[in-house]
């Protein structure tokens, strides 16, 4: 339940009161934190039935709900689920669309553990699996087969940052019976709306910016009302729920997650725009920047950017990045992204079939956190003198 009366309009009012009545349980404005397996019925009738709102804490309770509900008014679904991880957000879908003879698009540039899944499981479950340039628009017609079923997406592209036409994409996809999933980890639905432009079925890495405080893995899977149906039945099917306490994490970020988003974009940029031209730097992979070769579709499409972008290195090896790396003092050397605080780390394409570049050097991803960006900066800079210095 939510207090939309249709008076409810801005991203903000919608993140801190979506979700929850407070009414609905005792005027208390977050939701309970329900630990349930077993959930008791009045009556044989009822068990039988199975004639109540819960029935078991597989299928949902009111703490998911809460969070479902409120990731539904986000991207305007007809249901989401929420599920342990970023991962499994992207696993459960596939699982749930494909069967042993379908094939699947996957854009080159996704993130690697999707590709490993792909490459491993999916192929043994007998599954088709291909790779296209992030860059394909339309011309995805082309590479589109009578048993392709999902063609998955992510944008914009892990680690190097390429837009894709998302619309393009659908369209094609759609025509020739294939469904859409995105993988919009980096935008959130404030930034991009996957189900306006196309998109089916749309996942997210709830660890990031909507858990926010790099304490919590948790994933959402959301789909339109022709997809919704089969995303349920996978996740009922599956039996791979998120617990309790890691669902009212995520609520408890969501409620914030526009103002840091707005921060995050700030900074990102103010910082992206100032590493462009210094020495040692080749080029900056950051949308939002009117150098990036996609910003026009970018702007097209999204609302906003968010905290992580790359900076390729003038020239160079891995010996540049880890000085680069190692001069830092407040960007911690780790994975992940989306919390409060600045991260750094090599990326590595070696993966890639198409999407590979070529690139001037090194590359180094930022997530720039929620310190000041003056000390950022000076953070920054230390790095790249000490790449510098490696010659
Ligand atoms: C684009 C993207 N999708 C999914 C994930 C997976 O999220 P998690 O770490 O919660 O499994 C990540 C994690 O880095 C990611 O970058």
């Amino acid at each position: 339940m939510t207090r939309d009366n249709g008076r409810i309009k801005g991203v903000n009012t919608r993140l801190t009161h979506s979700g929850h009545d407070p009414h609905g349980f005792h005027g208390f404005v977050n939701p309970p934190v329900v630990h349930a397996s077993t959930v008791l019925f009045p009556n044989a009738a009822t068990m039988a039935g199975r004639a109540q709102k819960y029935t078991y804490g597989t299928r949902g309770t009111p703490t998911s709900d809460a969070l479902c509900h409120a990731i539904d008014e986000l991207e305007g679904s007809a249901g989401t689920i929420a599920v342990p991880s970023g991962l499994a957000a992207v696993t459960i879908p596939l699982l749930g669309f494909l069967s042993s003879g379908d094939h699947i698009l996957i854009t080159d540039s996704v993130y690697f553990p999707t590709r490993h899944f792909a490459d491993t499981m999916l192929k043994r479950l007998g599954v088709e699996v291909d790779y296209y340039d992030p860059h394909v628009g339309a011309g995805i017609t082309a590479l589109i087969k009578p048993n392709t079923k999902v063609v998955f997406t992510e944008s914009p592209a892990s680690n190097t940052f390429e837009i894709q036409d998302i619309p393009a994409i659908s369209k094609a996809a759609h025509e020739a019976g294939a469904i859409v999933m995105m993988d919009n980890t980096w935008a959130t639905p404030l930034y991009f709306k996957a189900l306006d432009f196309g998109v089916d079925v749309t996942i997210h890495a709830a660890t990031k910016y909507p858990a926010g405080h790099s304490d919590v893995l948790s994933g959402t899977v959301s789909a339109n009302a022709a997809c919704w149906p089969k995303l349920h039945d996978a996740y009922v099917t599956l039996g791979c729920c998120a617990g309790p306490d890691d669902v009212y994490q995520v609520l408890r970020g969501l409620r914030t997650m526009g103002v840091r988003l707005a921060h995050h974009q700030k900074s990102t940029l103010e910082i992206a725009r100032w590493l462009e031209g210094k020495q040692g730097v080749a080029r900056v992979l950051h949308p939002g920047l009117e150098s990036h070769p996609d910003h026009k579709l970018f702007k097209r499409d999204f609302s906003g950017s968010s905290g992580i972008f790359s900076v390729v290195l003038a020239g160079g090896g891995t010996d540049k990045a880890h000085a680069f790396l190692d001069a830092l003092e407040i960007f911690g050397l780790g994975y992940s992204w989306g919390g409060y605080e600045s991260l750094a780390v090599q990326v590595s394409l070696a993966d890639r079939k198409i999407a590979n570049g070529p690139y001037e050097g090194p590359i180094i991803r930022l997530q720039i956190g929620l310190e000041d960006v003056a000390d950022l900066k000076e953070d920054i800079a230390a790095g790249l003198a000490a790449a510098n210095a490696v010659g």
